[in-house]
């Protein structure tokens, strides 16, 4: 028997509504809004790829881009603890307004607080 990935149990239609409710809000948040390009439509497309290796799915993102690196990556954005806190606040509300609940949704917020936290490059710019 095989276990149940967690990409199965979110499902490819409701991770990529996720994705694009998670966009809209990144695109509005002050903090965030200014590291990110205007149009959100591509940075969505690579993050819908990603999330699906990430949840134990097909190696989309690999297969296009090569190996993640994902803390590599970020290293040309100045990423602060507010704002992994802002990225984090941005999917807790498009978790809440896509209705993830349960158990998946706690393991998988909780795993994403850890990968947040891992792509802090920059000190807190408040003292
Ligand atoms: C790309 C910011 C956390 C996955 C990006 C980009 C920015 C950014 C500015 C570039 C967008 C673009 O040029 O299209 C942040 C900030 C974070 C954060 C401020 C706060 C901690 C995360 C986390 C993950 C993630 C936790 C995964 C779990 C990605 C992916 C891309 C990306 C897959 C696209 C990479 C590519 O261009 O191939 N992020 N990110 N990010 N981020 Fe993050």
């Amino acid at each position: 028997t095989k276990p149940i990935l967690p990409y199965d149990q979110i499902g490819e239609a409701k991770l990529s509504e996720l994705i694009d409710v998670f966009y809209r809000y990144v695109g509005l948040h002050p903090l965030l809004k200014p590291i990110f390009p205007d149009d959100l439509t591509e940075t969505a497309r690579k993050q819908k790829q990603f999330m699906t290796q990430y949840l134990g799915g097909p190696d989309l993102y690999t297969h296009e881009h090569g190996h993640p690196m994902m803390r590599m990556r970020h290293n040309p954005f100045p990423i602060t603890p507010e704002r992994a806190e802002a990225w984090l606040s941005c999917m807790h509300q498009a978790m809440d307004d896509v209705g993830l609940e349960g158990h998946f949704r706690e393991q998988y917020y909780k795993r994403l607080v850890l990968t947040a936290h891992h792509m802090v490059n920059t000190p807190s710019d408040k003292e």
